[in-house]
């Protein structure tokens, strides 16, 4: 087919082009008819320019919104009165003189141009016309933020000597914790490949082929339930270096994320702060100051273990709870005294969404009030517990505490871990409460020194925190059998605005522990040769040390962009559970198919 060609991109009209004739390849974007003049804004990927028309000229004019469309016109400059001063093509229009339909368009299922409304659009209507969707500047932004991120990565990994090496899609499980996509072996019934949730063996089998520095945009998938952050398919940016040390990956990752980061900063225009420095922690740290191994970082908040001031109290919660092995953490919030029964009630609804049998506190006053009662010093406590507490045991609290007049000390007692989750709530609640969760800011932190395992009560055995691979301290290797739970691990995470960007260790690189690792999380030792016998030859014919780490190229956009929900960073997402409405997939398949691969189809209920 042969049409009129572009000469100008449609974001490109400027004052400068007055007179000229030009011709734009587009959509048509939004149409205003005004009964004695026509308009049309024509967009394409460069922006987008006004098409004005005559309807005396033009009275069979036939442009529906979204056709694809050849326009020729007459650049002129807009009236004083309706320039646009919001685009960059807002002082200029173009006269229509000719127009071809290239594609035309019927109905559409929602209003592309107007971004407001499609906001309210559903979400499964927005993923089934994907291809619609995507027209709308905004998302046309985000893939171009992205690209330009995965473009700035490869830039900044090949300046450093890494190669780029893909691995396979089709090949066998690598456990990352969730459970596979599974699919069957044509040739011989009952054999499956998985799809890999993580290229984690390859990269380590290419650090024994003595490749060095490796790195992959890597499709992951795993099929776990999903979340806002989580997509059965997504993508890392997947690496590994042989002889490092954990500092070294830090250092690498540092720089890699000013780079890029700062780049997309400037390059977008993103309202965001520079990359600031790393924060470090300890996994205990983070658990013990925040409360959770991926604390959010923009402000400080911190929470206090109090047991020792408050095990013999009055309050019998709290004696109780020490007693029992269990601790007694105190949340100071600043300025909360001024909180409602109402709002202190909701703080406690809270908590107890996330497993905390209650929020136990009292406010501090600068002055008397009937409800209140003067402690030595001046301060006036008051409310909640404040009454079972005596004059000591309060002091001590504030002091320890740093708290002041003005604000409310709440406290959770319990087993100590199960107090971490609803205490990293709550911390993160008031932080919205009081605006400091700043979305110009990225506060970026590692978290170290993780557990090698955690106790999977409800399958009664020890499951890798990170993964089987992981390297445990070598301090702590004497505890391997004896006490799992206190061996650390070389594991590292970072973290970014309470989530977790970024996972990696360095890895075991010797058969022996490695085989220590799987026996210890209940891998016998006919299933480690079945399933992992290519590791552990592999660690027997010189395995060099090394590590790696993969951040989620996803998360990383969504924290660009303040997307809350991962689907809108990617260009075909699946939804709720691992649909496709635009595709239609999961579909089924026909019957030569079921006996291609030597499987029955499940029976329907009648
Ligand atoms: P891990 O499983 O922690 O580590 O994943 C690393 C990073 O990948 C991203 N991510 C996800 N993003 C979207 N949807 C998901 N379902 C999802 N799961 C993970 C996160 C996460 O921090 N092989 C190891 C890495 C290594 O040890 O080098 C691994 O996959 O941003
Ligand atoms: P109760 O004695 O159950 O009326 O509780 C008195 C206060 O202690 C209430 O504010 C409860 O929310 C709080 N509380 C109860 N259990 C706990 C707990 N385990 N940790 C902290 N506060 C608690």
């Amino acid at each position: 087919m042969s049409y009129p060609r572009r000469t100008h991109s449609a974001g490109d009209l400027r004052l400068e082009h007055l007179g000229q004739t030009v011709t734009l390849n587009g959509w048509v974007h939004r149409i205003r008819d005004l009964g004695g003049v026509w308009f049309a804004d024509i967009r394409d990927r460069g922006g987008m320019v006004q098409v004005s028309a005559d309807p005396e000229k033009w009275p069979q004019l036939d442009l529906r919104h979204e056709a694809c469309v050849a326009i020729t016109g007459v650049v002129r400059a807009r009236d004083e009165k309706n320039r646009n001063p919001k685009i960059p093509t807002g002082d200029v229009e173009i006269e229509l003189t000719a127009y071809d339909v290239l594609g035309p368009a019927g109905t559409l299922p929602f209003p592309v141009s107007d971004e407001a409304q499609m906001e309210r659009v559903n979400e499964e209507l927005r993923v089934k016309y994907r291809y619609l969707d995507l027209r709308r500047p905004s998302m046309y932004r985000r893939l171009a933020i992205r690209a330009s991120a995965i473009r700035r990565m490869r830039q900044f990994l090949d300046a450093r000597g890494f190669l780029e090496i893909e691995t396979p899609i089709i090949t066998k499980s690598t456990p990352e914790g969730a459970r596979d996509y599974l699919v069957p072996y044509r040739l011989e019934p009952g054999q499956f490949y998985a799809l890999p949730q993580s290229p984690q063996q390859y990269k380590q089998l290419l650090m024994v082929a003595g490749v060095e520095r490796y790195y992959q945009i890597a499709k992951c998938f795993r099929d776990e339930s999903q979340r806002a952050d989580r997509q059965p398919e997504f993508t890392q940016l997947d690496l590994e270096m042989s002889f490092i040390e954990q500092e070294d990956i830090v250092n690498l990752i540092e720089a890699l994320t000013r780079e890029v980061i700062n780049g997309l900063i400037e390059e977008f225009d993103l309202d965001k702060e520079p990359v600031a420095e790393f924060v470090r922690l300890t996994y205990d740290e983070a658990m013990e100051k925040y409360g959770s191994d991926k604390p959010d970082l923009r402000f400080d908040l911190p929470l206090l273990t109090v047991s020792d001031l408050v095990k013999d109290s009055e309050f019998a919660v709290f004696k109780n709870a020490v007693a029992d092995g269990g601790a007694v953490r105190c949340f100071r919030y600043p300025g909360g005294a001024k909180l409602s029964r109402k709002e202190v009630t909701a703080l406690e609804d809270h908590v107890k969404e996330f497993g905390a049998k209650g929020l136990a506190w009292f406010a501090l006053d600068s002055a008397a009030s009937e409800a209140s009662r003067e402690l030595p010093g001046g301060l006036h406590v008051r409310g909640g517990i404040g009454k079972f507490l005596g004059d000591e045991e309060v002091l001590a609290l504030v002091q320890a505490t740093g708290a002041e007049a003005g604000d409310l000390l709440t406290f959770i007692a319990d087993d100590y871990r199960a107090s971490c989750e609803p205490l990293n709530r709550l911390r993160l609640m008031v932080a919205e409460q009081l605006g400091l969760r700043d979305k110009r800011k990225l506060a970026f932190g590692w978290v170290l020194d993780f557990p090698l395992v955690e106790w999977n009560a409800d399958e009664q055995r020890w499951d890798p925190s990170h993964h089987p691979f992981t390297s445990p301290k070598a301090a702590d290797m004497e505890f391997l059998e004896s006490d799992p739970a206190r061996v650390r691990a070389d594991c590292y995470d970072v973290v970014v605005n309470g989530t977790e960007w970024a996972s990696g260790s360095i890895r075991i690189n010797k058969p022996d522990i490695q085989s220590r690792i799987f026996s210890l999380i209940g891998v016998d030792e006919e299933t480690q040769r079945s399933r992992f016998g290519h590791m552990l030859d592999a660690f027997s014919m010189g395995a060099p040390p090394h590590g790696g780490i993969a951040p989620g190229i996803d998360r990383m956009v969504m924290f660009l962009t303040d997307d809350e929900n991962i689907r809108e960073v990617i260009a075909f997402p699946k939804l709720g559970q691992g649909y496709d409405p635009m595709m239609d997939a999961p579909s089924p398949i026909d019957a030569t198919q079921w006996a291609d691969l030597g499987l029955t189809p499940p029976k329907r209920p009648e």
